[in-house]
C-alpha cells in the first residue's frame, strides 16, 4: 500500500511515517516544497529501523499534490489554517477510491490563540469539511487526532487508543487496519463522520494535560470487551 502523507514534515506527519514505514508500508512525505519532502524522507528512513529489522528506503518526497497521486491512502497533517487551502491544493490529483484521512485538530493555536482552546468549524469539524471539499468517490475518514507527534516519533509502543470515524464502514476498516500496525495501538469504530466533532476537541483536553503535567498524553477506553478493538 502507498500512503502519502499531505504535510509530512510536521512532526504529526513524519511521526505517522516512521510507523507506517516500520510495518512495511510506503510512505510518500508530501510538503509544499519538493526538496523539503526529500531532505525530510531522507532523515526519516535513516531512523526507520528502530530495531524492527525493517530496511530503510520505504519514505519518498515529493510536492503535496505530487504526493496524492499515487497513493491509495492520503493522510492530511496541516495545521487548521492552512486546512481547506491545502485541500483544495491537493483536489486535482484525488480520484475515486482513494481515502482521505484527516487528523487535523481545528486548535486555536492554528490562528494565534491558544492550544488548549478549539475554533468553530462551520461544517462541525475539520472532518466534515474535508468531505465536503474532496472530490466525489474520495472517501473522508477522521483519525489519529490523539496520537502524540512525540510519542509517534520514538521507538516505544504507542500508549492510545485511535477513533476511527466515517460514513464509509469499509474505509474505517482499512485505517483501522493500518493503525492496527503501531505498536501498543488499538482502534475504535467511532461512528460516523461527524462525531469527529467530539474526537477532534478531545485533543485540546489533552494538550491542557500535556502542559500542566509535561507529558505526552493518550487516550484509552476502557470498559469495552476485546472484539470492540477488533474489525
Ligand atoms: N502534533 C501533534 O501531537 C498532533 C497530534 C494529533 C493531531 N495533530 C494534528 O496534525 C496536524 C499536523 O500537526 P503538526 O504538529 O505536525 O503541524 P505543523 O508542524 O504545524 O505542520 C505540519 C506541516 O504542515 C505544513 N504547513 C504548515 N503551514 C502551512 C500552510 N500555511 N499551508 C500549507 N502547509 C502548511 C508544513 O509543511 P511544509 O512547510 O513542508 O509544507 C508543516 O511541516 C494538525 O492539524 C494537528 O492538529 C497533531
Amino acid at each position: 500500500m502507498t500512503i502519502a502523507i499531505v504535510g509530512g514534515t510536521g512532526p504529526e506527519g513524519s511521526g505517522l511515517a516512521l510507523r507506517f514505514a516500520r510495518s512495511g508500508e510506503a510512505v510518500i512525505i508530501g510538503s509544499r516544497d519538493a526538496q523539503r519532502a526529500a531532505e525530510s524522507a531522507a532523515e526519516l528512513n535513516k531512523q526507520v529501523d528502530g530495531g524492527t529489522g525493517v530496511p530503510a528506503g520505504a519514505i519518498s518526497g515529493a510536492e503535496n499534490r505530487a504526493a496524492c497521486e499515487s497513493a491509495e491512502i492520503v493522510i492530511l497533517t496541516v495545521p487548521f489554517a492552512a486546512h481547506a487551502e491545502t485541500l483544495k491544493h491537493i483536489k486535482p490529483a484525488l480520484r475515486p477510491g482513494q481515502i482521505l484521512v484527516d487528523t487535523t485538530v481545528p486548535l486555536a493555536a492554528s490562528i494565534g490563540g491558544r492550544a488548549t482552546r478549539t475554533l468553530g468549524v462551520w461544517q462541525g469539524s475539520a472532518a466534515e469539511e474535508a468531505a465536503e471539499l474532496v472530490p466525489d468517490g474520495v472517501t473522508a475518514v477522521a483519525a489519529f487526532h490523539n496520537t502524540s507527534a512525540e510519542v509517534l516519533q520514538g521507538d516505544s509502543p504507542v500508549d492510545c487508543d485511535v477513533i476511527v470515524c466515517s460514513d464509509d464502514k469499509e474505509a474505517a476498516k482499512r485505517v483501522r487496519n493500518l493503525a492496527r500496525k503501531i505498536p501498543g495501538v488499538r482502534t475504535l469504530d467511532g461512528g460516523k463522520l461527524e462525531n469527529a466533532r467530539i474526537v477532534e476537541q478531545i485533543t485540546a483536553l489533552l494538550i491542557g494535560f500535556n502542559i500542566r503535567h509535561k507529558g505526552h498524553s493518550g487516550l484509552r477506553i476502557t470498559g469495552l470487551p476485546p472484539t470492540a478493538y477488533e474489525l
